[in-house]
């Protein structure tokens, strides 16, 4: 059965245009926020705290926090490897945090420099002073179908760092399909054997279409019993540690299928729409997502 609500996550600013090659302004980041927040969506990922040498799109994030208009009700959060990255997002007044691990040993020293124990161990520090601050704590599970410089990842590795990043207090645990190269059985499969150690209603997916199973991949996780879907407005993105991998789902395909499936998200396609043709016509370059194609509009 499907779930009559979805809470969509959108990491367009973040994950979409942290690979961009192409200089993005400050102002042209605060308007794409800006054009998200008035489409009805309740949580965006505005930026990322992580080093400006091995990220540089995500550099001035702060600013960006800064110029935003903040819109009652949403959640504005940011990538946080460190507590160097946790204390700039605490400065800048994220509402919330994440930080992101992998379960592949490879991926997370090409990412984040570290072994996965000792990414757990960074960011267990990070989670207490989060608690103690008040501020809630996503988690991130990269590769959790595959892994650009490993292949196969077991479900079991990614239950087991699921369930680390639980453990440490993250209230939500988003698994993603960084390179995009999971199916829809696989997908069930994966979720049926995280949720063995995470509650159900705390997990989150993340697709990148790379392959273009993304939407089969939602729709068969949905019927699992996942009620977060994380996805990126106009199909923006990739990760710069993952050769190969292009965007996240595009939110506004995400959004027609919710809506089709009478699935209540808050979330106003027209707006979503806009958002995603503004920021397209910024990068001059034509949508990812085949539903804003197919609607047109400004
Ligand atoms: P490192 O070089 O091992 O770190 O990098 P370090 O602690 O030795 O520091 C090196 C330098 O970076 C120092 O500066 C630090 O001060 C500075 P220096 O002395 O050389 O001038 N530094 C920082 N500066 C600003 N903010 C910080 C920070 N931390 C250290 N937070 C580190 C380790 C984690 C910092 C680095 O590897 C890094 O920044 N990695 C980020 C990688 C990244 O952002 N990847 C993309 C996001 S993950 C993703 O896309 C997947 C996801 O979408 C889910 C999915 O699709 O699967 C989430
Ligand atoms: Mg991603």
């Amino acid at each position: 059965s499907l779930p009559d609500r979805v809470k969509m996550v959108e990491v367009g600013p973040r994950d979409g245009l942290q690979n961009e090659k192409q200089p993005i302004s400050v102002q042209t980041r605060v308007k794409l926020i800006d054009l998200l927040s008035n489409s009805g969506l309740r949580v965006i990922e505005a930026g990322s705290f992580v080093s400006p040498k091995w990220v540089p799109q995500m550099a001035a994030s702060e600013e960006v926090l800064a110029g935003i208009r903040r819109e009652p009700g949403v959640t504005y959060s940011a990538l946080t490897p460190n507590m160097v990255g946790y204390e700039r997002a605490r400065e800048a007044n994220a509402d919330e945090v994440a930080v992101f691990g992998a379960a592949s040993e490879s991926f997370t020293r090409k990412n984040i420099n570290c072994s996965i124990e000792e990414s757990l161990e960074r960011f267990r520090p990070l989670a207490e002073q989060a608690r103690a601050d008040g501020i809630p704590v996503r988690g991130y599970v990269s590769c959790v179908l595959g892994c650009p410089y490993e292949g196969d990842i077991k479900a079991e590795k990614v239950a087991e760092v699921s369930k680390a990043l639980l453990d440490m207090g993250c209230y939500e645990i988003s698994l993603g399909d960084t390179i995009g190269v999971g199916t829809p059985e696989k997908a069930r499969w994966m979720i049926e054997t995280v949720a063995r150690s995470v509650p159900l209603e705390k997990l989150a997916v993340h697709f990148h279409d790379t392959y273009g199973q993304a939407l089969a991949n939602i729709y068969a996780t949905l019927q699992a019993g996942v009620t977060v879907v994380d996805s990126a407005v106009a199909g923006l993105g990739g990760c710069p540690y993952a050769r190969g991998a292009s965007g996240n789902v595009a939110s506004e395909d995400v959004l027609y299928m919710l809506d089709g499936l009478g699935i209540h998200t808050g979330v106003d396609l027209g707006r979503l729409a806009k958002a995603g043709n503004f920021i397209s016509a910024e990068l001059g370059r034509e949508s990812n997502s085949k539903v804003a194609r197919a609607i047109g509009g400004e």
